[in-house]
């Protein structure tokens, strides 16, 4: 049984923030399963696990995607970052982080590693969002400790400092 399970398994190879990595999943284990068991990544939280809340949120290729929602293997080849990239390799936080710091983005802290990737993946696309833009892309996580009011301000700041104010 223990050999028929090892033999399901897949190989996969991914760029894990910045470094190429593998290992092995069996086809219907989910991303979120695999970051968090397997890469020992437990930034990667999971709640409603269907794909409602957003905590499990990582990007992969760039886009921000729900790792409760996808299978490891899908991730095979990709190009996939967690919360646990942001910060520098001296470990300093990058400015996205250092605002929620700022801003009282957070309270438990369990919404925010998957709220961050989200923001940094629409940040690329729409880079001066308003406050009302950013309230909308904010209602695709659910937080229930903020009131997300310290959020808002947090992403306003870092749209003001990338854009040069
Ligand atoms: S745990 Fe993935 S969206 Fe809630
Ligand atoms: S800070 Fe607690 S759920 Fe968002």
């Amino acid at each position: 049984m223990t050999q028929l399970s090892q033999e399901s398994k897949h190989k996969i190879t991914m760029t894990l923030n910045g470094r190429e990595q593998s290992g092995y999943a069996e086809p219907r284990m989910l991303l979120s399963d695999y970051l968090r068991q397997e890469m020992a990544l437990q930034g990667v939280h999971v709640a409603c696990e269907h794909g409602v809340c957003g905590a499990c949120t990582v990007r992969i290729n760039g886009k921000a995607v729900r790792s409760c929602l996808t299978f490891a293997v899908q991730a095979d080849g990709a190009n996939v970052e967690t919360a646990e990239g942001l910060a520098s390799s001296e470990g300093e936080l990058n400015d996205l982080q250092k605002a929620f710091r700022k801003h009282h983005g957070l309270q438990c802290g369990f919404c925010t590693p998957g709220i961050l990737m989200s923001v940094e993946a629409y940040l690329e696309v729409n880079p001066k969002p308003n406050e009302e833009e950013v309230r909308d892309m904010l209602s695709g996580h659910l937080c229930r400790c903020t009131g997300y009011t310290g959020m808002v301000r947090a992403v306003l700041d870092v749209v003001e400092q990338r854009n040069g104010g």
